[in-house]
């Protein structure tokens, strides 16, 4: 029997599970900085030297120099195989995996999934080989041109052109043996009359709808003018439900785990524009309202999302909505309010006033709460009692999702003093709005219980730098500058060139740290930005002990120039002192001649490092 779990499967799992919460299970973690750090569960200690790191998924400690990723993390912990571990972690994220004996039907349905992802594709490359090379696809390429898309998002995003005609796409997937019913049946082509099938999408910009693991699952299609209507969207099939799909996940779930949230937008344009301005973490729902399965599919992430809609009424009501979904998907929700900016969305926003304008905007945002005290305002200001006490029934059960007990206390305050009533008052008010049970724990909570669980955040990690390279023959400048040069590079592969240029690609004396950076720099060639080697143990310590040193990198630029010098002189000085032994040798020898002519060069060369 084959159980073997497919490649794209494991990659789901390893994309959906998240370290941290996973570790938390068996440690108590608390965060320190850009890490969590807790007591080593693989060996005994009392000070915490166990590390979690959440932006690159590790774990590592270093008092037993145990490390690894999430599966590696549950495989010694649990002393599991690894199926057994995705068996684990798919059915506590809701992955399904194949199973292990399908029955005929089910086998039925598995292929019939493999033939449409196929299709769905086809059809994809096609689109996105008519926008960019075919002639009849420049009208949509000056389009999309003039709305400042870069060829970088159209990549990406996999932007396409449906040609204007009735049957080009179902002509070109007739060379794949793809009939035209087969079409229909994947939302592509429509049935006029009987075995009469035309191209649903015509004459109009395509954005691939893509899954995490960038196949093509269904479209969108914008006309190029004003006519109507201005998206047409594949409708719904046994494989493809809009509500459980978001745009631009494939390109985003990365950098929404590193930025720490999720910023969601209305529209497909918003997402691009936000992605083009660098935020990688922007994501939207695909034209309809905000659905708890995408709450929760945002929530496997991230615990926090800043909504970015448009900045209509409709869009204010859209916001309200599906905040409210977050919030009580026990998400933490930020407000982005864009009235008052003259922009009607966040992509025109950054069209007409840059990126700067929007990251200004992003700092002032709300929280749900706030956002919705505000809005509930503006529409309508309490002057009554009975109409204060309405109102804060409305906000009741946004407040009570809040987890902090603190910032519950804080929203309670406030409307206290704005509204004009006594803190008792408002806090009765809105346990009075408390869903039966979980009344009596909130009021022993009220009744001064109340502990803040707010984490000391100012010790970070501190530990003494290692306080002698591994190889005695290597200065500590030297050691120190190679492994901040590998800190820095990763934060920004564009050094890559930079330090090649400069020192070329055999400086390096740490053997280890010459695999780290050769692995790096192979990512990087192909274009693979995050691909790491994961195999060789001695080299993934190393190298999880660099990513958790604390540097200063908002001076990166300057660190970096002082590394590539220090290793630079170390090389010159080097270099002088084999000259002098040789210089010794021939004297010994007796060749002034060339004892001289050495001389000289030692000469030169301490002139030059001088200057
Ligand atoms: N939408 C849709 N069908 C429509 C209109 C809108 O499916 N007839 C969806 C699309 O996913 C669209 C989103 O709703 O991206 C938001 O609509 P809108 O703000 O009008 O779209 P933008 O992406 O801002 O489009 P553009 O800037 O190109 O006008
Ligand atoms: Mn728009």
């Amino acid at each position: 029997m084959n159980n073997r779990i497919p490649e794209e499967i494991v990659e789901d799992i390893r994309l959906t599970a998240d370290i941290v919460e996973i570790i938390s299970g068996y440690v108590t973690l608390q965060r320190k900085g850009k890490n969590y750090l807790g007591l080593c569960p693989f060996h005994s200690e009392k000070t915490a030297s166990f590390t979690v790191n959440a932006e690159k998924q590790f774990f590592h400690c270093f008092g037993c120099q145990a490390g690894g990723n999430v599966f590696s993390f549950l495989m010694q912990k649990e002393n599991w195989t690894f199926p057994e571990t995705m068996r684990y972690l798919a059915e506590r994220y809701g992955i399904s995996l194949p199973e292990e004996e399908l029955s005929q039907a089910q086998q039925q349905e598995q292929q019939a999934r493999q033939r449409w992802i196929q299709i769905l594709n086809w059809a994809g490359d096609f689109f996105h080989e008519r926008l960019i090379t075919a002639p009849e696809g420049a009208l949509a390429r000056t389009y999309l041109a003039e709305r400042g898309v870069s060829a970088q998002m159209i990549l990406d995003f996999r932007l396409g052109y449906a040609p204007d005609r009735w049957d080009a796409l179902i002509e070109a997937m007739r060379k794949h043996q793809v009939q035209p019913q087969e079409l229909a049946q994947a939302g592509l082509a429509v049935e006029n009359s009987p075995q009469k099938y035309y191209d649903r999408f015509r004459h109009r910009v395509i954005y691939s709808i893509m899954d995490r693991r960038k196949q093509t699952i269904a479209f969108g299609g914008r006309v190029l003018d004003d006519s109507l209507p201005k998206y047409l969207n594949s409708p719904e099939t046994q494989f493809f439900q809009k509500g459980r799909r978001l745009y631009g996940l494939h390109q985003a779930h990365q950098s929404i785990r590193e930025k720490g949230f999720a910023l969601l937008a209305e529209g497909y344009m918003d997402v691009i524009a936000l992605h083009q301005a660098g935020w990688l973490n922007a994501v939207a729902s695909l034209g309809t309202a905000l659905t708890k399965e995408q709450a929760k599919l945002l929530h496997q992430i991230t615990q926090r999302v800043m909504i970015s809609y448009d900045a209509d009424a409709a869009g204010i009501q859209a916001a309200l909505r599906a905040g409210e979904m977050l919030c009580q998907e026990g998400l933490q929700v930020n407000v982005i309010n864009l009235q008052g900016t003259g922009a009607k969305d966040p992509d025109e926003l950054i069209q007409s006033q840059g990126e700067e304008a929007f990251r200004a905007i992003i700092e002032r945002a709300e929280t749900y709460v706030e956002f919705k005290y505000h809005t509930m305002m503006t529409e309508h200001t309490p002057r009554t009692i009975p109409e204060k006490a309405a109102f804060i029934a409305r906000l009741a059960p946004d407040i009570l999702a809040v987890k902090s007990p603190v910032e519950r206390e804080g929203y309670e305050r406030f409307l206290s003093y704005e509204l004009g009533l006594t803190l008792e008052a408002v806090q009765r008010e809105i346990l009075a709005q408390t869903p039966g049970s979980s009344k009596l724990a909130r009021k022993r909570e009220y009744s001064g219980a109340i502990k803040d669980i707010s984490v000391n955040n100012r010790d970070t990690i501190n530990r003494p730098l290692d306080p002698t390279p591994p190889l005695a023959t290597v200065p500590q400048g030297v050691y120190q500058a190679e492994w901040i040069l590998l800190r820095l590079i990763d934060e920004d592969h564009s050094r890559i060139a930079l330090l090649e240029a400069e020192l070329g690609l055999s400086f390096w004396r740490i053997p280890a740290h010459e695999k780290i950076f050769l692995a790096v720099w192979e990512a990087w060639q192909k274009g693979n930005k995050r691909a790491f080697v994961y195999d060789d143990e001695e080299m993934l310590n190393v190298w999880h002990r660099i990513l958790l040193k604390e540097i200063d990198t908002s001076q990166g630029d300057k660190i970096f120039r002082d590394c590539v010098r220090t290793i630079h002189n170390a090389n010159v000085e080097e270099n002088v002192e084999d000259l002098q032994v040789k210089m010794a040798q021939m004297e010994k020898s007796g060749d002034f001649t060339g004892a001289v002519a050495l001389l000289k060069q030692i000469g030169e060369r301490l002139r030059r490092d001088e200057k």
